[in-house]
């Protein structure tokens, strides 16, 4: 994701301000044991897209977690409206992040009686990444299907932050983790896409990936399966990674070229196309269907 720094803002407790000019107070569970969940999605200038799914999984997190009272999803879409009014992004494109905090506690695991749940919003403007990316399989972490938290958006993005720092330190841009059973999984902040032959597959849940509003979408179209995902399908079929903000096609996995690479182009495509189901309307300005050779895979 490129960022434009200067083009951010948030909110909290009322008001709008550089994100450097608010402060959460420092009893907040989301900041002492990341207890708490998180949304990011994509707003257009015709508003949100794909909302509904995006709520709904953050509802899911709030209910695992048993984060109550839930804030008011009519409410939060108004507020976030007027943000991403006051930002006017210069791409007409906006990254908006929820932030749900389970809000003050004492110190101590115990969950505070009553709760106080705690809301922030932050828009950076963006311009979705197509860019192709080398990845690693990370030594360092894995991911576990059998484990709740990896079925929502917790705050805790720990592994990925140490996985991330580990493709850094091997100079490639991300790294891929592993479920336990030692089948890939996914990237540190999105879902794997392998080609094979005909068909698109993704890692099942069971292996532990985070449930991606673009993999829903996805996995709606012909050709398009679950599949245990292992080097080889890896390393012939090449694939890409793919989020809310991007879709980006690997070119090499563990220092060997994947035998079958997307253009940015043709990744470029793939994601206007998971855009359609969005409330929202039309996709972004990309290159035709033609183009990518793949129109099977995404037509609904
Ligand atoms: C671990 C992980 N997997 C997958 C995704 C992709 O999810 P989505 O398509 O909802 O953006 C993300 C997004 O942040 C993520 O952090």
């Amino acid at each position: 994701m490129r960022k434009a720094s200067a083009e951010s803002l948030a909110w909290f407790a009322g008001r709008w301000d550089r994100p450097q000019c608010l402060a959460v107070p420092l009893d907040d569970r989301g900041l002492s044991l990341a207890d708490g969940v998180f949304e990011t999605l994509l707003w257009r200038s015709d508003g949100p897209v794909l909302w509904a799914q995006h709520w709904q999984r953050l509802q899911q997190g709030c209910a695992l977690l048993g984060l109550e009272p839930e804030p008011d999803a009519n409410w939060v879409q108004a507020q976030a409206a007027e943000g991403f009014r006051r930002l006017g992004p210069s791409s007409g494109l906006a990254a908006l992040r929820i932030t749900i905090s389970r809000g003050p506690g004492e110190r101590g695991l115990a969950l505070p009686q009553p709760q106080q749940p705690r809301l922030w919003l932050h828009f950076n403007a963006v311009t979705p990444c197509f860019d192709p990316v080398d990845v690693i399989t990370s030594r360092l972490v894995r991911r576990h299907g059998d484990c709740a938290s990896s079925r929502c958006k917790t705050l805790n993005y720990t592994d990925a932050v140490i996985a991330r720092r580990e493709a850094r330190m091997a100079d490639v841009d991300d790294a891929l983790l592993l479920s336990s059973t030692g089948h890939y999984s996914c990237a540190t902040a999105a879902n794997l896409w392998v080609q094979r032959g005909t068909d698109w597959l993704t890692p099942g849940l069971d292996q532990g990936c985070l449930p991606g509003i673009m993999r829903g979408q996805l996995l709606r179209h012909r050709h398009c399966h679950e599949h245990l995902i292992t080097r080889q399908t890896l390393l012939h079929g090449g694939g890409f990674l793919l989020n809310s903000i991007s879709c980006r096609p690997i070119y090499s996995l563990d220092g060997q070229a994947s035998r079958h690479q997307l253009s940015p182009q043709e990744a470029g495509q793939v994601f206007a196309q998971l855009l359609t189901g969005s409330s929202s309307g039309s996709a972004l300005a990309l290159p035709s269907t033609k183009e990518m050779g793949m129109t099977g895979c995404i037509e609904p």
